[in-house]
């Protein structure tokens, strides 16, 4: 059993989806558990307003941290900004500067938080970071899922987060001696309301015939900042039904 007694964690995009659930169980193995969003969470705690995409207001928010709750133990990079155009096709994406924007929002500004966390795990001799990745960064996409519906899934995603797995494997090596560990959880579909039909596509596809939830999601996320953990570093967890086993 995974705890987090005593421990101070931030998870970045705490308001959403994933990270309501990751505070909640962070939370409930008894650390503080600390939301860094643009908007405050019904159940939050401890909610910081930071722009996770701003690096200077990353480090004056981490500042904070350190002198309201004396350290920081762990970081979960979790926010997911994303531009209005977000899944548009590779056939049609004419615009550069769009591209470009995604890989600042979701890739450069997972980077620049663990630039920023890093001299307070330094200092300690300790700390663990999780980044947020996902199957899309493991595996190219099924795209029979999304037939009969119009969901799309774009191909910056699939860079982005497979750029952020191999970031994990590099700044793991790095950091190790240090004392600091970093890994990668890799969430597959979470289902979120989407259209019946691709429920259905989805679920007929997954070995374990259910889309994931939050809360499957949340308790790997606190083992890999846990104790138990402690010998796990450069790792990416991947927490699908089995999508990516066949
Ligand atoms: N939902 C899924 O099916 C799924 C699957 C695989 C991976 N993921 C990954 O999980 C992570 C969380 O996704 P989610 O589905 O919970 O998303 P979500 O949209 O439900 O939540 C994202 C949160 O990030 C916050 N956010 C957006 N821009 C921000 C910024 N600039 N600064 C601070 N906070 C900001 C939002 O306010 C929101 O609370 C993302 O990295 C995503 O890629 C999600």
């Amino acid at each position: 059993m995974s705890t987090l007694m005593g421990k101070v964690i931030i998870v970045t995009g705490g308001s959403g989806l994933l990270g309501r659930a990751m505070l909640r169980q962070i939370e409930s193995e008894g650390a503080v558990a600390i939301n860094f969003d643009l908007r405050r969470g019904e159940e939050d705690q401890h909610f910081y307003e930071v722009d996770a995409t701003d690096q200077s207001a990353l480090r004056a928010a981490l500042a904070r941290v350190v002198s309201d709750q004396g350290r920081i133990d762990g970081l979960v990079n979790n926010a997911y900004p994303r531009p209005a155009d977000r899944g548009i096709d590779i056939e049609e994406d004419e615009n550069q500067q769009s591209r470009r924007q995604k890989v600042d929002l979701q890739l450069n500004s997972y980077v620049a938080a663990c630039q920023e966390i890093l001299p307070h795990f330094q200092r300690q001799s300790s700390g663990a970071i999780v980044n947020i990745a996902s199957i899309y960064g493991v595996v190219g996409n099924d795209f029979t899922v999304y037939e009969g519906t119009d969901l799309k899934t774009a191909a910056p995603y699939a860079a982005i987060k497979g750029g952020l797995i191999n970031f994990s494997r590099y700044l793991a090596s790095r950091v190790g001696p240090l004392g600091i560990r970093v890994n990668c959880l890799s969430p597959g579909g979470i289902f979120d309301h989407q259209a019946p039909v691709f429920v259905q596509n989805y679920e007929r596809k997954v070995p374990m015939k259910r889309m994931g939830n939050p809360e499957d999601i949340a308790p790997p996320v606190a083992f890999l900042l846990s104790e138990g953990a402690r010998y796990i570093t450069g790792q990416n967890l991947i927490v699908d039904g089995g999508w990516t086993c066949i």
